[in-house]
């Protein structure tokens, strides 16, 4: 479905099984849409809601979730109000399609993961979890947010062209410093996504919310 209500063009995808242990907030990269992580959506999640927002600003025509003032430089106020904006849509969002917040996975990459690791440090209730591909620090926060056992994975790449791996240590010790349980998935290339990043989530979702212990 289409939508572009609550100031997000958007997409959702219903959940195919109604008993699905997670819903996913799925967050795009730079000159990406909502369509574009939808597949992988589908293969982290079988069955599960799927709810993929557009980002609103446009550089140079390519949708991201917040404006930066150069490669690696945000511009901090618009990255808070973006922010506020997208916990809005997200919560909105839940209530209008029915998807149970507690069971709401942000799933992000690149700037998409930014704009995930934003939410959890400035809107810390508003998610169960959430999977960062090839994330930055989106900012330094003042206070720690309370995230007492959150669980994270920060997918990061060993050759990173955009991302030096010092950014991804020091995020992991925000997130843990706040109380989150974090994991970290190295990906040998660079930025791009590879198949052990996917199958490492696939793994991480496995084990933190579908995994009862019975089976
Ligand atoms: C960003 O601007 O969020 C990061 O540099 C990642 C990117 O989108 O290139």
């Amino acid at each position: 479905m289409m939508a572009a209500e609550s100031s997000f063009i958007h997409r959702f995808v219903s959940p195919a099984d109604s008993d699905s242990k997670i819903a996913l907030l799925l967050l795009h990269g730079t000159g990406g849409d909502e369509g574009d992580l939808v597949p992988l959506g589908h293969q982290l999640a079988p069955g599960a809601a799927l709810l993929s927002p557009r980002g609103r600003v446009l550089e140079h025509g390519m949708p991201r979730f917040f404006r930066r003032l150069a490669e690696g430089v945000f511009d901090l106020q618009d990255l808070k109000r973006q922010t506020d904006d997208l916990a809005k849509f997200a919560s909105d969002a839940s209530r209008k399609y029915g998807i149970d917040q507690r069971k709401l996975i942000a799933v992000g990459y690149s700037n998409g993961a930014n704009i995930a690791g934003s939410l959890l440090l400035s809107h810390p209730q508003l998610l169960a979890g959430a999977v960062l591909f090839r994330p930055m620090v989106p900012f330094r926060p003042q206070v720690s947010p309370d995230l007492t056992d959150v669980p994270v994975l920060l997918a990061a790449a060993r050759h990173d062209q955009i991302v030096n791996p010092k950014e991804t240590t020091e995020l992991a010790g925000i997130l843990t410093s706040a109380g989150a349980y974090v994991t970290t998935h190295w990906h040998p290339g660079g930025h791009e996504l590879g198949v052990d990043d996917v199958a490492a989530a696939k793994e991480w979702l496995f084990e933190h919310y579908m995994d009862d212990g019975n089976g």
